[in-house]
């Protein structure tokens, strides 16, 4: 059995007390370490971590650490000023516990602890009526604090944790399987098969720069999946699958634009695999300025050389008619326009609306392009339709000369790269 003690102490070394006198009934084999420069959790068999609270926490270093423990049988030891049996010291008991990953609590054990002079004589400075105040039911607290923690309250910690560790000795936990890492790209789906080849851009650039990783493609339109006679997988069955192979983490892929419906659609279909798998999803470009203008900047490098400087481009995005997207391709719209003053955005459902970015000054020839990684229903017929409802035929009854550019998002090798881009290379390693 491989034990390990695992401490954050601050001035006043009550838990580093409690720590010292764990490890030293440990024996031999047990290591001491704080919680800063504490080695790897997944080389020890059985580990004890303490720590004094803090404004209701452990310090930060114990957090982090503790974060870190996966799959492990633990104990757990906490010093603090309030009384051991208060609801003030269950509950920073149970915070710390909550931060711990599938792990095994074998023992707790909580004592009070003195506090540091300096500190002691600021609390009696509390005026009595504050939250902290120094009254006589505090005074008296902090009497029997100061005394621990005592001879008894090392004792009784030592042999709490060697009963925990015979007993953990006695049923070892399974080991944890091996990491085998997956990348799932999430997209919208399209049932024009031209609209495809923008998908797999993306695929490409995902599977060149992570060559050692499976990159799964699925859909999260039910509408299209039914259309295509669910010949492309949910995200949900692929994730099933990836987990019936064996798979332990998967890293999804966002192939969507805007924090809006099916992106909330996708979260709620991949928390369902959050307790069997370590799984999470990147966030859309549109989510937060940096991010935004890194990948507009990818945009604009997929206008045609053909465009001359002052001819409009304007940018079909999709949107959410509910408006909750609104406010993204707002602010898609001004870093468009800050990159070049004639490019201009306009969303199908939601704002900025068509009518809004035509009556802007659009100059006589107008470039059409879709913001959508791929040039599907929307941009085939909404954009560059012939029919009467299209954004090109409006344009074109206002004597503009229209130039329908009908690539995907995806297609641009500067697209697919930021998306790829969004999961760092040595990170499924
Ligand atoms: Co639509």
């Amino acid at each position: 059995m491989k034990t390990l003690v695992v401490y954050a102490s601050r001035e006043s070394k009550n838990t580093e007390k409690v720590a010292r006198a764990i490890a030293q009934k440990l024996g031999d084999n047990c290591v001491l370490a704080e919680a800063a420069s504490a080695p790897p959790p997944e080389n020890f068999d059985f580990i004890a971590l303490g720590f004094g609270v803090y404004r209701g926490w452990p310090d930060g270093d114990m957090i982090a650490y503790m974060k870190r423990c996966r799959r492990r049988n633990v104990g757990l030891f906490m010093t603090l000023g309030a009384w051991p049996d208060s609801n003030h010291a269950a509950v920073c008991l149970g915070r710390a516990e909550g931060l711990l990953d599938h792990c095994q609590v074998k023992t707790t054990f909580v004592c009070q602890g003195a506090y540091t002079p300096e500190f002691l004589a600021k609390l009696k400075q509390m005026p009595p009526d504050s939250p902290h105040g120094w009254t006589p039911e505090r005074a008296g607290r902090v009497a029997e604090a100061m005394k621990h923690p005592d001879a008894n309250d090392l004792s009784m910690a030592a042999e709490q944790f060697a009963a925990a560790v015979t007993k953990a000795a006695a049923a070892p936990p399974r080991p944890a399987p091996p990491v085998k890492s997956a990348i799932v790209l999430a997209v919208f789906g399209s049932a024009v098969p031209t609209a495809a080849a923008a998908y797999r851009g993306l695929e490409q650039a995902l599977r060149r720069d992570h060559p050692d990783t499976p990159v799964v493609c699925a859909y999260t339109s039910g509408m299209v999946r039914r259309k295509l006679n669910e010949s492309m997988p949910s995200v949900g069955k692929v994730l099933k699958q990836l987990l019936l192979e064996g798979f332990t983490r998967v890293r999804v892929v966002a192939g969507l634009l805007s924090v809006g419906e099916e992106y909330h659609k996708l979260l709620s279909e991949v928390s369902a695999f959050e307790r069997s798998l370590a799984v999470s999803v990147t966030k859309p470009p549109l989510s937060d300025l940096p991010t935004l203008r890194r990948f507009v900047s990818a945009v604009a490098a997929g206008v045609p050389r053909e465009r001359k400087p002052g001819e409009t481009v304007l940018f079909m995005g999709h949107g959410n008619h509910d408006g909750r997207a609104d406010f993204q391709y707002l602010a898609a719209a001004s870093v468009l326009a800050a990159l070049d003053k004639d490019f201009k955005l306009a969303c199908v459902e939601g704002n900025p609306a068509f009518a809004e970015a035509v009556g802007d000054g659009l100059s006589p020839k107008v470039w059409l392009m879709p913001l959508m990684l791929a040039a599907g229903d929307h941009a085939v017929n909404d954009l560059a339709g012939d029919g009467p409802g299209s954004w090109r035929s409006d344009l074109t009854s206002h004597g503009h000369e229209c130039v329908p550019v009908l690539r995907g998002l995806g297609e641009i090798p500067q697209v697919a790269a930021f998306f790829a881009g969004q999961i760092p290379k040595d990170e499924l390693m």
